[in-house]
């Protein structure tokens, strides 16, 4: 019997690559997307089925259901790759409510609703079968430690870990795996993308801020282009082999990381370096040093005393 899976977020990065490469192994994929330009993409792919949802819209989430539903019948959906995943830059001082709450709905809330929409399917698919079915959440070590200046990715990837440990025990009475699955650093747009957001994000503040956070926030983007045009990263592709052969697995664990720097945050960042030297590492490393600040203290307080002329000097 050919297997079904869903997978959120398939218009690029590793939520294409897996559908390219479950489809190829002759899965029935049920791939998300919220553009038609993205429709015609997926489209083309032989076992693909696009299916429209924003995973922050609950009706759009029903529809997907009844969708697919009606399309699996009894064999039910064997696995969903919960993928979907933004990434919101801004300084704590003047992150965006409203922004915040988005990516929170994005990365936290949608496992939970599609997860618990679908679970009559998954319990088809259990129902005639002795492997059984599984959920697996993306996450990504910005869920085991924080970084400064992306209060709320880190928030919200600390809470599907969370999450994730949780439905471990209330899906598994249900007989369905739980998996959480942590990529590293990899190379999609989602790096260029958080880069560009950046800078609007950096625009868009009060003068003030923008003097004051300019610094920190231009070093924080170089290091990102140069780690994000980096040869070394892996590509969406291999991780989607990896993610392949956890979804294959006839009992997989619970958590697995995708890459070096994944596990060394799980195994060594959180677990044997002291939360002391965790931090004096990660200042040296975003250069927040005295030096940076007290530079953007006293462009602040200019500005604050009114001196224009200062300003357009530290813009400049
Ligand atoms: N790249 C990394 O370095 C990295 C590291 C660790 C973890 N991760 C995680 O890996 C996952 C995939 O990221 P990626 O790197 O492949 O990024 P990506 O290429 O930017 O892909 C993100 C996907 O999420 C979709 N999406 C965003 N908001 C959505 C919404 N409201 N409704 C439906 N779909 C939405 C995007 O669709 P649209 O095209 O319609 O916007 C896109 O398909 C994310 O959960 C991310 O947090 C990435």
């Amino acid at each position: 019997m050919q297997k079904s899976i869903l997978i959120t977020g398939a218009s690029s990065g590793m939520g294409l690559a897996d559908t390219i490469l479950f489809a190829q192994n002759n899965y029935q994929v049920f791939a998300t997307y919220r553009n038609s330009k993205d429709e015609d993409k997926l489209k083309k792919i032989k076992n693909v089925y696009p299916v429209k949802m924003d995973v922050t819209n609950g009706d759009d989430i029903k529809q997907a259901f009844q969708k697919i539903s009606n399309i699996v019948g009894d064999n039910g959906l064997y696995a969903i790759i919960n993928n979907a995943g933004i990434m919101y830059t801004a300084p704590f001082e003047y992150a965006d409510e409203e922004r915040a709450r988005q990516m929170i709905e994005v990365n936290l809330m949608a496992p939970f609703k599609i997860t618990q929409t679908f679970i009559p399917l998954l319990k088809k698919y259990n129902a005639s079968n002795t492997i059984k079915a599984r959920v697996i959440n993306i996450a990504s070590w910005a869920g085991y430690i924080g970084q400064p200046f992306i209060p709320f990715y880190n928030a919200s990837k600390a809470g599907l870990i969370g999450l994730s440990e949780s439905m471990y025990y209330d899906l598994g009475l249900l007989d369905i795996h739980v998996v959480l699955a942590s990529p590293g650093v990899t190379r999609t747009s989602m790096l260029a993308k958080a880069t560009e957001d950046g800078d609007d994000n950096l625009k868009a503040l009060p003068k003030e801020g923008q003097v004051f956070y300019k610094p920190f926030l231009d070093h924080r983007k170089a290091m990102g282009e140069s780690s994000g045009n980096s040869k070394l990263l892996p590509t969406a592709d291999i991780l989607a082999k990896k993610l392949y052969k956890i979804v294959e697995s006839k009992k997989p664990k619970h958590k697995y990381n995708l890459a070096m720097d994944a596990a060394f945050m799980d195994k060594i960042m959180t677990k044997v370096i002291p939360l002391s030297w965790r931090f004096a590492m990660n200042k040296s490393v975003y250069k927040l040093n005295i030096k940076n600040s007290a530079k953007a203290f006293s462009q602040k307080a200019s500005i604050q005393s009114g001196d224009k002329k200062s300003f357009a000097v530290s813009n400049a």
